[in-house]
């Protein structure tokens, strides 16, 4: 029999020097988590929703936000991703002709819900009046606040001519009005990094002297 090389001599020194320490480790580590078991699988439920007049039916991990059952699910990325924690706006949607942060909902609490996008409000050929002001006063810089500043404006003239008071009205029994101030208000939590504030408020301006 021929002695082993010292390459085979080297490899099996190593080998056990390697099993050796992840042994030591293993006994280092508590008792409960050598005992953990494998993890199980994500929780999934189906949920049907309306979306830009498109009945969807997805079998979603139950924890998918609204916001991204949109963007990644359903390719929809019109609808930004901004900080992911409700205080951006980027993520504006409108569900059930109200305005939310599609970032702070889960898509699972959506079942039978009505929801429209930016892709939803109006086409390249057939621009929502919102979308269109937008473009006249130049209501953007960069573009990526954009799709949640238009959502949230269609949202907000609704909310005024519901007669839905705001913080900054003198008469909350009033009737608020499409004012400079009532508008900024109402679009505080759009955040535009750009800082094309005075354009959109412009645009809405526009927007809601045309319905008047
Ligand atoms: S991404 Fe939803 S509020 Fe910022
Ligand atoms: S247009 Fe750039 S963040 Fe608003």
């Amino acid at each position: 029999m021929s002695a082993p090389s010292h390459s085979s001599l080297d490899i099996s020194r190593r080998a056990v020097m390697v099993s050796g320490a992840a042994t030591a480790a293993m006994s280092a580590l508590p008792a409960d988590v050598q005992a953990a078991p494998a993890p199980s699988k994500p929780a999934t439920m189906p949920v049907s929703f309306k979306v830009n007049g498109k009945d969807v039916s997805l079998t979603l991990d139950t924890r998918t936000t609204l916001l991204d059952s949109l963007r990644e699910h359903l390719k929809l990325t019109g609808t930004k991703k901004g900080c992911d924690h409700g205080q951006c706006g980027a993520c504006t949607v409108i569900v059930n002709g109200e305005r939310i942060n599609s970032c702070l909902s889960l898509a699972v609490q959506h079942q039978g819900d009505e929801v429209t996008t930016i892709e939803g409000l109006g086409t390249p050929d057939d621009l929502h009046p919102m979308q269109a002001a937008f473009v006249t006063y130049d209501g953007y810089q960069c573009g990526y606040c954009t799709p949640g500043q238009i959502c949230s404006a269609v949202s907000v003239l609704k909310e005024i001519e519901a007669g839905i008071p705001s913080h900054v009205q003198e008469d909350i029994t009033a009737a608020p009005a499409f004012t400079n101030m009532e508008m900024r208000e109402r679009m505080s939590g759009n955040i535009c990094r750009c800082g094309a504030y005075s354009n959109i408020a412009e645009a809405m301006a526009a927007v809601a002297g045309a319905k008047a």
